[in-house]
């Protein structure tokens, strides 16, 4: 879709048409282009849990103050933010070394350089930079699958605790966001909410 249609077109389902199946290949493209999401130091901090089977969905709806929307989505996604992503700073660049695009000791320094920034900064930062970068993939996720002809709606009404409890989310992980994808029921939809003009969301200097 061309992209000022597709950021036109993407709007939060209220409702979705209910019985449609989406499964793994289906969500797997949406994957493929969020991997391309920016992220501090490529350390790509976002997880993805993806619900497609219907009875744990259910249990996510519980999760989720039985909300009906959770029921008629085809599938649920949690977005999880690592707090804790500069500790693969080695996973993530071994890679470059074997290509001989950087050497052992520049990956040596690499981790050395991301431990600091993080352990230096301590816990506050590391879980609001878990949730800085695990929302622009969720953002990236959302348009994806907008452009892969699928709705969502990102939700913060659900219990985290519960939530936590059913994924066993490790402590490391936050839960930065929830999201239902299917087919819109578009009967459902409403008027887009207002949006602020760009002057008063906006500072020249
Ligand atoms: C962080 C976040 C949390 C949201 N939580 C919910 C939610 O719990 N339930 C819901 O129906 N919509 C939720 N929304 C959707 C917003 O209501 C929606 O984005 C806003 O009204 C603008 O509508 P639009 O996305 O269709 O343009 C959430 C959106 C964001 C970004």
């Amino acid at each position: 879709m061309e992209f000022t249609k597709l950021i036109d077109k993407r709007r939060s389902a209220n409702n979705f048409i209910e019985g449609i199946t989406m499964t793994e290949e289906d969500i797997r493209p949406i994957l493929e282009d969020v991997k391309l999401a920016p992220s501090a130091f490529n350390l790509q901090h976002a997880e993805y849990i993806v619900v497609l089977n219907q009875e744990l969905k259910e249990k996510v709806r519980e999760a989720a103050y039985g909300q009906y929307k959770v029921h008629s989505a085809s599938g649920v996604i949690l977005v999880l933010g690592d707090r804790e992503a500069y500790k693969q700073t080695a996973h993530i660049s071994q890679g470059m070394v074997d290509l001989g695009i950087i050497t052992d000791c520049e990956l040596d320094n690499l981790i050395d350089d991301n431990t600091k920034f993080y352990e230096e900064r301590g816990e506050a930062f590391m879980k609001e930079d878990a949730i800085r970068n695990a929302s622009l993939s969720a953002m990236l996720f959302m348009l994806a699958a907008k452009n892969r002809g699928w709705d969502t709606c990102p939700m913060i009404g659900f219990d985290q605790q519960q939530m936590r409890a059913l994924f066993n989310v490790p402590a490391t992980h936050e839960i930065v966001l929830m999201m239902t994808i299917g087919k819109e029921k578009e009967s459902s939809q409403s008027l887009r909410g207002y949006r602020k003009p760009v002057e008063e969301f906006t500072t020249y200097y």
